[in-house]
């Protein structure tokens, strides 16, 4: 769990892949944190991907560093514990002049029964159960 979202952190970026119908959508994330033992992400209720996830929560996140890639495949599920927003909240201050944790629109999801996948060209891929 540990090396998956220091893998995430290192990244900075991710790139999170969602289900809009028969249409794949993704687009950038960033918010990786660790709470309550499972790896979160954030996101807000008005946009686009959150409807994506609240409609069909598998997902697929990919990022990219030092030669290595990860797939992370998997379900997420909402936590609507406001400390479980608030952790996310302080792990990214920048965040907070966009977000509140009580604002009805910041939202943050755990993974459940994901697999992550860590590749390269020189070695072989490592699965890390989360
Ligand atoms: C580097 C980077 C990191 C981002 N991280 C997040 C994030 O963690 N959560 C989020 O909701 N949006 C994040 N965004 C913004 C989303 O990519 C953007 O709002 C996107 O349009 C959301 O997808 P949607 O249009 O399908 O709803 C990030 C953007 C960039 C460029």
């Amino acid at each position: 769990m540990e090396k998956v979202v220091q893998f995430l952190k290192d990244a900075q970026t991710y790139y999170l892949a969602t289900v809009d119908g028969d249409q794949p959508r993704v687009r950038p994330f960033g918010t990786a944190n660790v709470y309550d033992g499972k790896l979160y992400i954030q996101t807000g209720k008005v946009k686009d991907v959150s409807k994506q996830i609240h409609a069909n929560p598998k997902v697929e996140v990919c990022a990219f560093k030092d030669g290595e890639w990860i797939r992370i495949a998997g379900k997420l599920v909402e936590d609507d514990r406001v400390e479980a927003r608030q952790s996310m909240l302080d792990a990214y201050p920048e965040l907070q002049g966009m977000y509140k944790a009580d604002d009805g629109n910041t939202e943050v999801f755990y993974f459940e029964d994901a697999t992550a996948t860590i590749s390269a060209f020189t070695h072989a891929p490592e699965v890390i159960k989360l």
